[in-house]
């Protein structure tokens, strides 16, 4: 099967360029806002914001912590020409009591954790600015910019002091500005339909089944998850079953955050990316998404003594019926006959001996959600018997007793997609009837994903 592997260079070359850091504005946003939904930063090697849609499933469980959790002091701030964290994975920014330093803090470290995803905050006083003097209704000028990476001294932007001056009061003074990183290892959500099969470890995967990456500006595992689902399809490997998330760094801060998408799940052992040059992979994790289908690949029955050719009526997960010939529908274990693997569905007669068609029942693996949709994906071929014979070849998916689509005719491999409805309490079926000997249906690789 033709598939492409990670596209390192590209990743690299773009997160050389992509500029995605960001300080607290000065201008008259007004403090407290809650923050912005994650972006695309750049998609594929193109610079540019973009939003991920967020339709359909919310991203659950997220976690308040405690008051009681603690935080390190990662750098202190000093009296003059001090100057405000410019990094990745800007959150939002509060103004706290400056009544004392200490008391802002205290306010400013509750705010961060109850923040989702916040682990870093950057306080410090912005004198002269006439919004925080007399505007805004706190009456403070002691700012709390929270943020969902830690960050450190380095990323301190001098450039600031001199661009933020006004004209009423001179010029805009930063001081004291000092970092605080939450010291609890950060519990991530695992995004629902989704299982995490690595991670966090420095190494990305490099491996086929490549469908392209996105930058996210912030590390955000439900965002990733949701762009694999809406990734559309690969022509040979359908849809995105796979995704990669880490953390770029670049001479030590933090640059971005790459969700690279895979039709091919993959493990820790192609995670083989460490970096190039002075970018290295911090915080990889890889998800796979779950399929619902017991051994939708066919490839737990094998043949006695390690034989390479036969086939049976039903094993793990399959079930073939025959309602009047016989081996209409079988599972063969014969690589040449598979897509992956070794393992196949076959529909028509085994032995050729009549033209009925078979049924190939599926077994789901779990109670589905009633009410839910699932992505019901297969790949299909019929070119066994050759052109002409394979012509009346055909395949009917049945959900719940119900067609939900029929293929026919001759075809190389091929994936099909179909949205099913589950009815839950465990109920929901999932068969193929067809081919017509010597036209057969081979049937490989079936997963059933959920969606939104
Ligand atoms: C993203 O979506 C928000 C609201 O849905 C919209 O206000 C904003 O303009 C969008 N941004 C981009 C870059 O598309
Ligand atoms: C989130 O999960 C909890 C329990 O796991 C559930 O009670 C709640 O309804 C869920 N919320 C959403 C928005 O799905
Ligand atoms: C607190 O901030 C307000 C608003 O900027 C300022 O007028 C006031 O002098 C500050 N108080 C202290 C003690 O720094
Ligand atoms: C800030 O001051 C510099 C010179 O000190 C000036 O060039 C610049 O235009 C000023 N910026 C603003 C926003 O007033
Ligand atoms: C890969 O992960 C497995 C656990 O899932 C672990 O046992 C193994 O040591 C890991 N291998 C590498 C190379 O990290
Ligand atoms: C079984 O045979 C009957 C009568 O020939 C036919 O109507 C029916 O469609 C056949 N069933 C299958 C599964 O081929
Ligand atoms: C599932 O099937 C059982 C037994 O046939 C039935 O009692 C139950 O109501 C069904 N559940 C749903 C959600 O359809």
């Amino acid at each position: 099967l033709p598939s492409s592997l990670t596209d390192t260079a590209t990743i690299v070359n773009t997160a050389n360029i992509v500029d995605q850091v960001r300080g607290a504005p000065t201008d008259g946003t007004p403090p407290g806002l809650p923050q912005a939904s994650t972006m695309i930063t750049a998609l594929d090697g193109e610079l540019g914001l973009s939003n991920i849609s967020t339709a359909g499933s919310a991203p659950n469980g997220s976690r308040r912590r405690d008051l009681s959790d603690g935080y390190e002091q990662v750098f202190e701030g000093t009296p003059d020409n001090d100057a405000p964290i410019v990094g990745t994975a800007y959150l939002t920014y509060i103004l706290v009591s400056n009544s004392s330093y200490e008391q802002g803090r205290s306010e400013c470290l509750a705010h961060c954790s109850n923040t989702d995803g916040c682990v870093f905050t950057n306080m410090y006083y912005e004198k002269n600015n006439p919004l925080y003097d007399h505007v805004f209704p706190e009456k403070s000028n002691l700012k709390c910019v929270l943020f969902g990476d830690v960050h450190t001294a380095d990323e301190k932007d001098y450039s600031w002091n001199q661009q933020l001056n006004t004209s009423t009061n001179g010029a805009i003074k930063i001081q004291y500005s000092s970092g605080y990183a939450s010291v609890n290892i950060e519990e991530l959500t695992v995004p629902s339909g989704y299982e995490l099969v690595f991670g966090p470890i420095s190494a990305a995967n490099n491996a086929p089944g490549y469908m392209g990456f996105a930058f996210l500006n912030k590390y955000d595992v439900s965002a990733c998850a949701k762009l694999c689902d809406t990734r559309g399809t690969d022509s040979a490997g359908g849809v995105c079953q796979y995704f990669n998330i880490w953390r770029a760094i670049i001479q030590n801060k933090p640059r971005t955050y790459t969700c690279a998408m895979y039709y091919l799940p993959t493990d820790n052992s192609t995670a083989t990316n460490t970096g190039q040059g002075p970018l290295s992979v911090t915080r990889s994790r890889g998800y796979r998404r779950i399929s619902y289908v017991v051994d939708g690949g066919f490839e737990d029955y094998t043949c006695p003594d390690n034989g390479d050719f036969c086939f049976t009526e039903s094993g793990a997960g399959w079930v073939g019926t025959s309602s009047n010939g016989t081996d209409d529908a079988t599972i063969f274990h014969y690589a040449p006959y598979a897509r992956t693997g070794a393992g196949v569905g076959l529909l028509g007669s085994a032995f050729g001996s009549d033209p009925y068609a078979g049924l190939l029942t599926a077994s789901i693996s779990r109670k589905l959600v009633a009410g839910r949709s699932y992505l019901l994906q297969f790949f299909h071929s019929s070119t066994y018997s050759g052109e002409q014979l394979e012509a009346n070849a055909f395949v009917v998916v049945l959900w719940n007793g119900r067609i939900v689509g029929s293929i026919g005719g001759y075809s190389p491999w091929r994936y099909f997609t179909f949205t099913v409805q589950a009815q839950g309490g465990g109920n929901d079926t999932l068969a193929f009837a067809g081919g017509t000997a010597p036209a057969y249906d081979f049937l490989d690789d079936v997963s059933l994903f959920l969606l939104d």
